[in-house]
């Protein structure tokens, strides 16, 4: 860290003492509290007036990030520059949203996007027109959890043409369970892996087509064209990306083409409009205004000078129920690093664990521990004012139950009896939503991806790459010979395990 970087790292450090002195209450109390610390985007407003901050704790998390040079460092990201410095690729997912942050760097990604954009409206009409009423998308990771969750956050905009379906997990029960609810000669199937080469999906892929038993049907999205060439994908029938875009930041691509038929091209349209939206307010924005900028310093606040390990992300809106999966990729792929760009150790933490569901639910699991429990974990509250059903009396419950928590969290409450206690000093952020609609959702993944960018950043780690989780993918080739009965685990104990699960298989 530069000496500069190490003075306001100082500074963010005594700040954190002085506030924990104080309480959390006291300064939710403070006047002016929610027009200071909240900002507002189109119709997305980011409010952080519960967490652990003033006036003086904002000013030096600016001064930080001033001194990161984020505002440059953004521009580098959307002009195409090798942000991901161990794959020496760029990382360029605001191109695939054609806003107005397409820079000269970007433009022949853009252009490129378009032409796979004409492309994938082309099969989509063909489809259209087709008698197939069900697609299955067969991808992992960045190739399926952005698509599962907004196909299944905007079930109210879907034109109703087409059902979607996903399967990911290498465990066969997804196949197993799926497959008899559907008739293969109304079905397509679109093999989602930027590099091909992934065993869930191969082995899924592979028992999809035959489960098909026609290839006229069987499409492929990758990053690799001639591996799926191949392995007998028509080229026609094929939806190229590119290595600049990332897996998890990749739905924008035609890995979203799953998106794209089950919303039809204007909603289309509307998820990438407010994602470009985004895109432009992180590029020209002032730092003290910007969201994600804003988003990302509290998270380095929280997690470096407060010293939380975990992170909540909370919506209080069914739709958003898986949320939590998608961002614990965007940012526990992206963060959860320990060496620099450079590959020198970090002196610092990194990434938080994240995790989440949805409120009220969680209310009545995992809430008691937020209340009393002896670890403290920042939240994200994310709520939607105007709901897509006419049962107002629910939605008005949803409300209030969320901003009651978000209190009571901050607030604490005391008692004479020490199990009835609430302590308080719990922080947590709101983000509102006016409607979950292609446009807001569009706003929220994409606020969250940049802020991502915006912690990595600080921290001088690569978001981009994501080599640990590589070893495991070797062992378990390594694994499967073993467990297939032809040769032996190297490891002493797997080599126990493989005969215990080998003995129990051949018992039945
Ligand atoms: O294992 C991690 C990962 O490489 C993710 O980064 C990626 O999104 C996922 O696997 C799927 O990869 P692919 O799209 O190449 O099949």
């Amino acid at each position: 860290m530069s000496a500069a970087l190490l003075k306001h790292w100082d500074r963010l450090d005594r700040h954190a003492d002085r506030l924990q002195q104080g309480s959390l209450a006291d300064l939710c109390r403070q006047p002016d509290r929610v027009r200071k610390f909240s900002r507002v985007l189109d119709r997305l407003h980011f409010v952080f007036a519960r967490q652990r901050i003033d006036d003086a704790v904002l000013a030096a998390l600016l001064e930080l990030a001033r001194e990161s040079d984020l505002q440059h460092q953004f521009q580098a990201l959307m002009n195409g520059h090798q942000v991901n410095s161990t794959e020496s690729r760029a990382a360029l997912h605001s191109a695939l949203r054609f806003g107005g942050a397409t820079t000269d760097g970007a433009l022949a990604a853009r252009d490129e996007a378009l032409s796979v954009r004409e492309r994938m409206e082309e099969m989509t009409a063909e489809l259209v027109a087709s008698n197939v009423e069900h697609i299955v998308s067969v991808g992992i990771g960045g190739s399926d959890l952005g698509p599962r969750l907004v196909v299944d956050a905007l079930q109210e905009y879907h034109d109703g043409r087409f059902r979607v379906h996903f399967i990911g997990n290498v465990d066969g029960s997804g196949a197993h369970r799926l497959l008899p609810t559907l008739d293969p000669a109304r079905t397509a199937v679109i093999l989602v892996s930027k590099s091909f080469t992934t065993q869930e999906t191969q082995l899924n892929g592979r028992i999809l087509r035959e489960w098909l038993g026609d290839d006229s049907r069987f499409y492929a999205v990758t990053a690799k064209p001639h591996a799926a060439v191949e392995a007998g994908v028509a080229p026609s029938r094929i939806l190229p990306m590119w290595d600049w875009v990332g897996g998890r930041y990749s739905l924008w691509s035609a890995v979203g083409w799953s998106i794209r038929l089950a919303l039809g091209s204007e909603r289309w349209d509307a998820l990438l409009d407010g994602a470009a939206a985004v895109d432009e307010h992180a590029l020209n924005t002032p730092l003290e205004d910007n969201l994600p900028v804003l988003h990302g310093l509290l998270a380095i606040w929280n997690r470096n000078f407060l010293g939380y390990r975990t992170q909540a992300i909370l919506p209080y809106d069914e739709r958003l129920g898986l949320l939590p999966d998608h961002l614990q990729q965007v940012v526990m792929e992206s963060l959860g690093k320990s060496v620099r760009h450079d590959g020198t150790p970090v002196a610092y933490d990194t990434v938080p664990v994240l995790w989440g569901g949805t409120g009220t639910s969680s209310q009545h699991s995992f809430f008691q521990a937020l209340h009393q429990g002896t670890e403290v974990v920042p939240a994200d509250f994310i709520g939607v004012v105007v709901p897509d059903h006419r049962h107002v009396d629910n939605h008005q419950a949803l409300l209030a139950n969320l901003l009651a928590q978000t209190e009571a969290l901050a607030t604490g409450s005391d008692s004479p009896d020490p199990h009835r206690c609430y302590p308080g000093g719990r922080p947590s952020s709101l983000i509102l939503l006016e409607r979950l609609d292609p446009r807001s959702l569009g706003m929220l993944l994409a606020m969250y991806e940049h802020s991502v960018y915006v912690q990595s950043v600080v921290w001088g780690i690569n978001a981009f790459d994501q080599w640990g989780v590589e070893l495991g993918k070797r062992l378990a080739n390594e694994l499967l010979p073993a467990l297939r009965g032809e040769g032996q685990a190297g490891d002493p104990i797997s080599r126990e395990m493989v005969s215990l699960m080998r003995a129990m298989a051949s018992s039945h």
